[in-house]
């Protein structure tokens, strides 16, 4: 692999949304075409009709912020570059360190490190996919000035120890939750346990549309940098001359007629997660019948499981498989979609930055750099182990009913007892 672009004639480009699923067709429901909020069409006609002159938008941020019970949000074009400009938003140096969840989409990261800033992959806990306050507390040095957790899957992490641990060591702490929108911990929202949250409303997300996503904060300051740095393009206007750019800011505005879907899922996304909450939890407990299966376990504080993307892991010393060939039988016997997610490991996903902090390039030169960092799968020992016998599958969703539960755990049932030892 290499990571000059310009070397590189011809490869096969990543797909997202709708085109990504274009051949799915199967027994089991599939995300498209998704169903859409019965008033989008009269919210589009209101962008149109005015003539541009609707703040649908604005009507889009204040529905989901008094939603979640939160002062801000902030509507962007998908959550990459919600994270890309909280990132700029919270103005650490070149060379400070964020402390990132290791098992993740690249969105959680492009940001931070287009920002200049080093991500330190923390490891998930022993036999879970997310980290916990003791993988993160092991990262934290000197440098580190932040840590971004992700709910992956819509399991949320323990945000309660992880946000004291950040006390302990004065650091913000910010989440990814494209996963789990309007999942529940504690009583709160996913998102809103910490100083900001990140969202996505991309086409395959439980709340999408066609891309979207968002800021959630409690933070005046902060929502206030992060509209200057992500929607004004670090614009300030100064009399007698006009703009000025005092940051070099993004234009990371969600369009009129994105937020008009938005704001139409909006108004249907509650049972819709509701439904994914029970339809996992059954699931999970089909799953769990089988031997030498296990699906993910869900802690006791994940009140709602708001589930983008099931899963489960095999014991590799069951089977005469390994978790690839499992997930194509089981996708061949109709769980479209099933694979390993080996590339979810994000060290072992990024050779630019392997080479990067091997070549000691900005900011892995030194200084700024605070210690010799090096990315590959062998950072995260845990997070590697458990993605070497996991599958899953992100067209899981709340179409399911109970019998399309017990369809899998029968296909998983069936792929399990062929491949058993
Ligand atoms: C955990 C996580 N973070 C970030 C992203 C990126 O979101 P977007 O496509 O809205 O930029 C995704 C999308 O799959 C995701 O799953």
């Amino acid at each position: 692999m290499t990571s000059n672009p310009a070397t590189v004639r011809r490869r096969e480009h990543a797909r997202y949304g709708a085109a990504s699923q274009q051949e799915f067709d199967g027994p089991l429901p599939q995300p498209f075409p998704r169903e859409i909020g019965p008033r989008a069409m009269e919210y589009l006609a209101e962008v149109v009709d005015s003539g541009l002159t609707c703040d649908m938008v604005g009507r889009f941020e204040q529905a989901f912020a008094e939603a979640h019970g939160v002062a801000h949000c902030i509507a962007t074009p998908g959550c990459t570059p919600a994270l890309a400009v909280l990132a700029a938003a919270f103005g650490f140096e070149p060379g400070d360190e964020i402390v990132v969840s290791s098992v993740s989409d690249y969105g959680t990261v492009q940001g931070l490190i287009s920002a200049g800033y080093i991500p330190v992959f923390a490891d998930a806990a022993p036999g879970t996919i997310n980290v916990n306050a003791e993988t993160i507390e092991a990262c934290i040095s000197g440098r580190t000035r932040a840590i971004l957790v992700v709910h992956l899957t819509g399991l949320i992490c323990d945000m309660d120890a992880i946000n004291e641990v950040a006390a302990r060591h004065g650091l913000v702490v910010y989440e990814d939750a494209c996963q789990a929108v309007f999942g529940r911990y504690k009583g709160r929202y996913a998102g809103t346990l910490s100083t900001a949250g990140a969202f996505s409303f991309d086409a395959e997300k439980t709340m999408g549309s066609d891309v979207g996503g968002c800021i959630l904060t409690n933070d005046d300051d902060l929502a206030e940098r992060a509209r200057f740095v992500g929607q004004s393009r670090g614009g300030e206007m100064v009399e007698h001359f006009g703009r000025v750019h005092t940051v070099n800011g993004f234009a990371h505005r969600m369009t009129q007629s994105t937020a008009a879907i938005c704001l139409a899922q909006l108004e249907i996304i509650q049972p819709q997660v509701e439904k994914r909450d029970r339809m996992i939890r059954l699931l999970s407990t089909l799953l769990d019948e089988i031997p030498g299966v296990s699906a993910l376990p869900i802690p006791p504080e994940t009140e709602v499981y708001s589930c983008w993307m099931a899963g489960f892991t095999i014991d590799l010393e069951q089977f005469r498989c390994d978790a690839e060939e499992f997930g194509s039988q089981v996708a061949a016997a109709g769980i479209l979609g099933a694979s390993q997610a080996r590339y979810y490991l994000l060290p072992a996903a990024l050779p630019y930055l392997t080479e990067a902090a091997e070549k000691k390039r900005f900011p892995y030169s030194q200084p700024p750099a605070s210690r010799t960092y090096h990315y590959d799968a062998a950072c995260c020992p845990n997070a590697h182990e458990l993605l070497e016998r996991f599958i899953r599958w992100s067209t899981f969703c709340d179409k399911y009913e109970p019998h399309h539960c017990e369809q899998v755990a029968a296909i998983v049932r069936r792929v399990a007892d062929e491949y058993r030892l």
